[in-house]
């Protein structure tokens, strides 16, 4: 890109923040191609606060961030089982700089098809739940322990838990994701996302309801929607909307009497 063309392209994006005072998105990819055809770009980059990093800041440095993990993620051989059975990677989804972060299981069949998590049944009640929080599923960030659907048999049904050494091995995307997001509250859903988060075993009975922290984030565990789905049980939704409740005082947001007597 010539300098006419570079210096252009930033009082475009000048523009864009100043008329709706945001700042403009630009790509890390796009950021980076900047700089390499500017020599005045390129001398700049060196400084840590430079003037092309601050005009070209993205609106959303962690979306930025994330791409790089996400391509990873999406080449990853490490359980080369899951890798040759799977349709996709599911990475995430959801708002980066959300303020609160869901953390399920593994990818069902239905996210291993559309190559998003929660999806299915069990992610069509997660969405409820959130909308009776208050929460568009954009407004949050979703994510899973595992970003390959567990293999089954070939005709079986169903799906499998991940295994201990799967958890393992795909641990560390998901500690990424949550360093970059850095939620003020993360939520795990059911036993598999407790052990992949916390490393803890136990009955979901013993767990749920309560604070832990997870890298200094506060963790609320509580049951996994699929499990409301098995059972319907009046008071195991009650205790879920309960849960969510403490996440929901934990945030600051205020909380509506009709919120309060909500069940799910
Ligand atoms: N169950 C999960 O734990 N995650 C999904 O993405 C879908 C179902």
């Amino acid at each position: 890109m010539t300098q006419p063309a570079l210096d252009f392209v930033i009082a475009t994006l000048e523009k864009i923040r100043e008329s709706t005072g945001r700042s403009p998105r630009a790509s890390r990819s796009v950021l980076t191609q900047l700089q390499a055809a500017s020599p005045v770009a390129a001398s700049l980059r060196e400084a840590p606060a430079s003037l092309v990093e601050r005009r070209l800041q993205p609106a959303s440095n962690k979306a930025a961030l994330l791409e790089p993990i996400r391509e990873r993620v999406r080449v990853c051989t490490k359980c080369a089982h899951l890798a040759s059975s799977r349709t996709q990677t599911v990475f995430g989804v959801g708002n980066p700089d959300a303020d609160l972060m869901f953390v399920g299981e593994a990818p069902g069949v239905d996210e291993d098809q559309q190559g998003e998590p929660f999806v299915g049944r069990a992610g069509q009640l997660l969405t409820k739940i959130l909308k009776a929080m208050g929460f568009a599923r954009e407004d949050v960030y979703i994510a899973n322990i595992l970003k390959c659907r567990p293999d089954t048999p070939p005709g079986s049904f169903g799906n499998r838990a991940p295994t201990p050494i799967e958890m393992q091995t795909c641990r560390p995307y998901l500690v990424e994701q949550i360093e970059i997001i850095q939620p003020k509250v993360l939520v795990a859903l059911g036993a598999v996302a407790v052990e992949g988060l916390l490393g803890m075993r136990g009955t979901m009975r013993e767990l749920r309801g309560r604070w832990h922290s997870c890298n200094g984030i506060p963790l609320m565990i509580t049951y996994h929607p699929a499990y409301l789905l098995r059972n319907q049980a009046p008071s195991e939704k009650r205790k879920v909307w309960e849960d969510m409740l403490q996440v929901l005082e934990r945030l600051e947001r205020p909380i509506t009497e009709r919120q309060r007597n909500y069940f799910l």
